[in-house]
Order: structure tokens, then C-alpha cells, then sequence
């Protein structure tokens, strides 16, 4: 069974125990002794199975049971002790004497409503906090619980109430209590709610983690703006300078609509930057008419510190009329994309972005066909850029450059012929073998190139179960054949974790000088000053989250664990990250370095790399909404620091 199946099976069974436990309580202030004692033993054998899914949940990680074992499940298995305890036998001699009415037991009635209190707050606790635990969310938690119960006491015992049902025999009389009954649980949950939330608002926040590794040393600063690379090309290379002037434009998209876009140089997507390796890259970015502002980020591209274009972090947001000039050197050769880095979850989606390929400087291209394929969604339409048909004669030597520019992945088959998998995210892979009938799952913000030789016969790029299709023929006219049609839903995902061959890394992971843990769900957390049901990382939304403090040439580890039932398609700034495992298992085929990885519901990725690009770099989820909702913070090496504030802008929260 997946993780995220028993996450879900798990909420369930913990809905489950507090409806039981809730019934069973309502069930005995109605004076129904033998359908109580019948929930009684249901709402029991619940709270054993939550024992058992807490159990089972426990074995994949201590982060996604923690609150559960600590609190949860401990403070409900001893309510529900008591409630046994203290109900059972009163509704036994009850449903003896059936027929009798008695008075209330109140006794008996909050006992097992606490029950049901303490199964609610664990519920409630998972979903508004999850991990960590603190103590003071542990203290409140259970002052709640008690404040639940002492209400209910009050509630039912006071005189008025049992003089008027004893001297009433109207049989609608109790509905009056069990109203009452719902109105002081309905109250304990407001309570619980804001409660938590205003203690965990309270909570300090420590500005740095060291992950481990020395503190902070006090030694001569450097800012971002100082690290610069190389301001001329290679020995060899070219200057390739562009201007991308940022504006508003209506753009007509390939299925012929138009949408008001944001764009670069009024298309979407911007013009592409391509380059050869060793060229310096020359970028001026200029703003007409776009309010919030821009900048350029340059995606999985390593770029000095100073050009990576992290708005209040690296330089300040480009205002309308502004100017800001991109310089670095191509040194890595593949596929990458660019897009603005303020306010991106509008601003990408809205145009704001490109593509960014560097080919090796002794390629021959006589006889290749290289396309570059962006796929982006707008108003719901997945839209693969870049033309949907092309001639390759057969025996050609095509690449496919896949561009994921959207905040969900993309799925892709490629019917027609066998394939192999050059390249993830701009890096070669290590011997990638051949396939064919396999489907490729592209994250948020990744990229794939995909190689073959072009057969006789046409080849076809499915996007999303045939949302979009990219042709490929040996010749104009060439017929479809089956492949518009195939189906290829049912095509096994590639695991690209056991594709290609291993080969050694120069990276020591097993030594790595620090360790940083990132829990990702969603909560109650401060997210730009106010709070939210924000995305989390470990209980704290940005800015609230602290800096992963590194030092240059430490090798960095990172546990990326999913506790939510979404996909969290992590990215770190500035460097690639080598998989060393996923849900414990290791990497077994072609050494691979990503910068950005699906970690999806339930699953806990192990990843490390070389801190040897020195600056502040953004650390993310490349889910952009996701990312606005507080799920980012920064890494920051000793010393480096930012004249632009260091909080990373998000701007202007309302959509446009
Ligand atoms: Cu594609 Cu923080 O970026
Ligand atoms: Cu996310």
C-alpha cells in the first residue's frame, strides 16, 4: 500500500472514531442504553484500528505520525478508557431495566462526549498543525480537550435542564439537548481552531538552522551583488546579448485564441535564449507596462549569485520604466527556461516566461532536427509551443526538448518509435537504454530531452492523454497511421530512478557536513505577516521559516518529506541536487542530478549536492501557488549578505 493511501485510510479511520464516539454519546443522553452500548464497542474497535493504521503509518516515518503518537492517539485511548470505564456499566444496568426511563446520566454522557472531544482534537491537531509538535500546541490541545468536557458538565447538569426534561414528556423534548449537545462541540472546535492558531503565531522563530554544521562564524561579509561570474565568453565563445522588454500584449495562442498575456517582447513564450557553450549570455531586461514588476530567473541554470534574479533577495523587482542587465557565462550546456521571479505564481502563468538552451560547442547539427517544446496551460489548456507538426526524413537524428512551464506535471508518451532519455532537467544521464510503450511524467518546472532516430513512419508527442499532439513525419503528408488513436494511458511511468547505468559521483553524501530536514504540509502558519492555512515547510510558512545556513564546500543533505496529499515539486536555486533515494530505496541507474523533483504525496526523497555557488538561493516548491502560500525560504551561505532586504517579494497577492 502507498503511503498516501494509508494517510488517507488513516483520516478516515480518525473521522470514523469521532462520529462513533460522538453518537455514542448523544445515543445515551437520549436514554437509548442498547444502541449507545452497541456505538459503544463500535467507537472501541475504531480507536483500535487507529492504534493499528498510526502503527502501520509510523513504519514509513516518525514525520508523519509524529503528532499522532505523541498526542493524539495517547490522549484518545485514554479518554476512551474512561469512557468505558465510566459509561459501560452505567448503560449496562440501564439497558437492563429498559423501558424505564431514567434520568439523565450525565456522568456517562460526558465521558463519552470527551471521547469524542479527544478523537476530534487529534483530528483537528493533524490537520491545523501536523509536524512538529510543540509542547505549547501539545498544552493546548489538551487544555481544549478539558475545557470541552467541563462545558458539557456544566451544560447537562445544570438544574433548569433536568427539572425541565423530567417534568416534560413531550418526546421532541431532547432534540433541545442534543442541539445543545452540538452547540458546545461546534464551540470546542472554534476554540481549538483559533486557539492553535494564536499559539502557534505566538511561537519565536529562530532566524537560521545550521543543519548540524558550525554556527554562523563572524568573518568579512560579502553581498550578493559582489558575486558576479566571468564577464567575458570563453576562449572561443561569443557575446549573445538580447533585450527582453517585459509588457502586456494580446498573443494569439496555436489553437488561434487570443489572451491577454504578460510576455517578453510581446510573445508567449519570451524569445528563446540559445547559446553555445562558453558564450557569455547578455541579457537586458527592461519593464514597460507591467505594475507589479519583473525579473529574470534563469531555471536550473547555475548562475553567480548577483544574476539569479530573486526579487528583494538578489536585486530589487524591475518597476515599470526600469532596467536590469543579466551577465554569465554558459558553462552548462542543456535545456533550462527563464521566468520572472516576483510575484511568478501570476506572472508565469500569465507569459512571463522562455527558453534557455546551450548546446556543446563541437556539435555538428547537418542532419538533426532539435526542437524545443514548452508546454504551458492557459484558462485550462495545455499548449505545447513550438509548432505541432515537422518534417524529419527518416533516419534523422531528432531531439525532443520537453519544457514543463506550468506549477502540475505533464504527462507525455512518445508513440511511434523507441526513445531514450538523454537528459533530465539539462544534465546527460550516464547510458540511458532504450524504450518504447513508457510513459514519461515531466515535473513542474523540469525538463526532458528525449533522442531517437526518426523511423519511416510518423511519431507522436502525446501531451496529457491527447490534450495536444506534436507530429513528427518523414515526409509532408505522411499519414497517422494508428497513432492518433492509440491509447496510451495504460504505458508504465518511466521510474527514472532505475534508468541508465550508475557511475561514479564526485560527491561524498554519506559525509556530509549538514543535514536539513523539510516536512512539507499544509497548516495553520504566518505567511507575509498575517495567518493562513498556508503550505508548509516543518509548521512555518516564508518568511517564517528559517534559513538553511550553509558554508562553501559543504556537502549538503536534505530529507524531503511529503505529509500532504499534494505534489510538491521541490527546487533548489544555484545548484543541482544528486537523488540518492526515494521511500528508502536508492537510486540504482544513471547518477541523477535534477534541480527540481516531484516529491508526491507521502513520499520521502533523499537528496544532496555541493554547496560551491555561494550567495542567498531560494529553496522552494516550484508549485508556484504553493510557493506564494508560504511554501519557500532560503539558503544562505556564511557571510553572504543582500542590501535588497532579504525577504523575498511575492507581490501583490490579489489576482489580475
Ligand atoms: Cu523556477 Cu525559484 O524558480
Ligand atoms: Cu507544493
Amino acid at each position: 500500500m502507498t503511503t498516501a493511501t494509508l494517510i488517507i485510510l488513516d483520516h478516515a479511520v480518525a473521522l470514523l472514531s469521532i462520529i462513533a464516539w460522538f453518537a455514542a454519546g448523544v445515543t445515551m443522553s437520549l436514554r437509548r442504553a442498547r444502541p449507545a452500548l452497541a456505538l459503544l464497542a463500535v467507537a472501541l474497535l475504531v480507536t483500535l484500528t487507529r492504534a493499528v493504521s498510526v502503527t502501520v503509518l509510523a513504519g514509513r516515518g516518525w514525520w508523519l505520525v509524529q503528532e499522532k503518537v505523541l498526542l493524539g492517539l495517547p490522549m484518545l485511548a485514554l479518554a476512551a478508557l474512561a469512557a468505558t470505564v465510566i459509561a459501560g456499566p452505567r448503560l449496562l444496568a440501564q439497558a437492563r431495566d429498559a423501558g424505564r426511563r431514567e434520568n439523565l446520566d450525565v456522568a456517562g454522557v460526558v465521558a463519552l462526549l470527551t471521547a469524542a472531544y479527544a478523537a476530534l482534537a487529534g483530528f483537528v491537531l493533524t490537520f491545523l498543525i501536523g509536524y512538529p509538535l510543540t509542547l505549547g500546541t501539545a498544552l493546548i490541545t489538551i487544555a481544549l480537550v478539558f475545557a470541552g468536557a467541563l462545558l458539557t458538565v456544566r451544560v447537562l447538569a445544570t438544574p433548569n435542564a433536568n427539572t425541565v426534561e423530567e417534568a416534560d414528556t413531550d418526546p421532541d423534548r431532547p432534540e433541545v439537548s442534543r442541539r445543545r449537545f452540538l452547540g458546545v462541540a461546534g464551540g470546542v472546535v472554534v476554540v481549538g481552531a483559533v486557539g492553535t492558531g494564536a499559539g502557534l503565531s505566538a511561537l519565536p522563530t529562530a532566524a537560521v538552522t545550521d543543519g548540524g554544521g558550525p554556527g554562523p562564524a563572524s568573518r568579512a561579509t560579502v553581498s550578493v551583488t559582489d558575486l558576479r561570474g566571468a564577464g567575458t565568453p570563453a576562449p572561443g565563445g561569443v557575446r549573445r546579448e538580447h533585450v527582453l522588454v517585459a509588457r502586456k500584449a494580446t498573443v494569439r495562442l496555436e489553437s488561434g485564441r487570443d489572451i491577454d498575456a504578460w510576455t517578453f517582447d510581446g510573445t508567449v513564450p519570451g524569445p528563446p535564449i540559445t547559446a553555445t557553450q562558453g558564450d557569455l549570455i547578455e541579457v537586458t531586461l527592461a519593464n514597460h507596462d507591467l505594475d507589479d514588476g519583473v525579473t529574470l530567473h534563469w531555471h536550473g541554470y547555475d548562475v553567480p549569485c548577483a544574476q539569479d534574479g530573486a526579487a528583494g533577495v538578489t536585486q530589487d523587482v524591475v518597476a515599470p520604466g526600469g532596467e536590469f542587465v543579466y551577465r554569465f557565462r554558459a558553462d552548462q550546456v542543456g535545456t533550462y527556461w527563464y521566468h520572472t521571479h516576483h510575484a511568478s505564481h501570476i506572472g508565469v502563468r500569465r507569459g512571463l516566461y522562455g527558453a534557455l538552451v546551450v548546446k556543446p560547442r563541437e556539435e555538428h547539427n547537418t542532419g538533426q532536427l532539435d526542437l524545443t517544446l514548452p508546454v504551458h496551460t492557459f484558462d485550462g489548456t495545455a499548449t505545447i509551443a513550438g509548432g505541432a507538426e515537422h518534417i524529419a526524413p527518416a533516419g534523422t537524428a531528432v531531439r525532443l526538448r520537453l519544457i514543463n512551464t506550468d506549477s502540475e506535471p505533464h504527462w507525455y508518451a512518445l508513440a511511434g518509435t523507441s526513445f531514450r532519455v538523454a537528459a533530465v532537467d539539462g544534465r546527460d544521464l550516464e547510458q540511458p537504454g532504450e524504450i518504447s510503450r513508457n510513459g514519461l511524467r515531466l515535473p513542474a518546472a523540469g525538463r526532458y530531452d528525449l533522442v531517437f532516430v526518426m523511423p519511416s513512419t510518423s511519431v507522436a508527442l502525446v501531451l496529457d492523454d491527447h490534450a495536444a499532439t506534436v507530429w513528427l513525419r518523414p515526409e509532408a503528408g505522411a499519414p497517422d497511421g494508428e497513432l492518433s488513436t492509440q491509447d496510451t494511458t495504460g504505458w508504465p511511468e518511466l521510474d527514472l530512478l532505475t534508468y541508465g547505468t550508475p557511475a561514479p559521483v564526485a560527491l561524498r553524501a554519506d559525509a556530509a557536513d549538514r543535514h536539513f530536514t523539510l516536512v512539507l504540509d499544509r497548516g495553520v502558519a504566518m505567511v507575509d505577516g498575517s495567518p493562513a492555512y498556508a503550505q508548509t515547510v516543518n509548521g512555518r510558512g516564508h518568511p517564517s521559516i528559517p534559513d538553511q545556513l550553509v558554508a562553501e564546500g559543504d556537502i549538503v543533505r536534505f530529507t524531503v518529506v511529503n505529509r500532504s496529499l499534494e505534489t510538491h515539486p521541490w527546487h533548489l536555486h544555484g545548484h543541482p541536487v544528486l537523488v540518492l533515494s526515494r521511500d528508502g530505496k536508492p537510486s540504482s541507474g544513471s547518477p541523477l542530478w535534477v534541480d527540481t523533483f516531484d516529491v508526491r504525496p507521502g513520499e520521502v526523497w533523499e537528496v544532496a549536492f555541493r554547496a560551491s555557488n555561494p550567495g542567498i538561493w531560494m529553496n522552494h516548491c516550484h508549485n508556484l501557488p504553493h510557493a506564494h502560500q508560504g511554501m519557500m525560504l532560503q539558503l544562505r551561505y556564511d557571510g553572504v549578505t543582500t542590501p535588497f532586504g532579504g525577504m523575498h517579494t511575492v507581490g501583490s497577492s490579489h489576482n489580475h
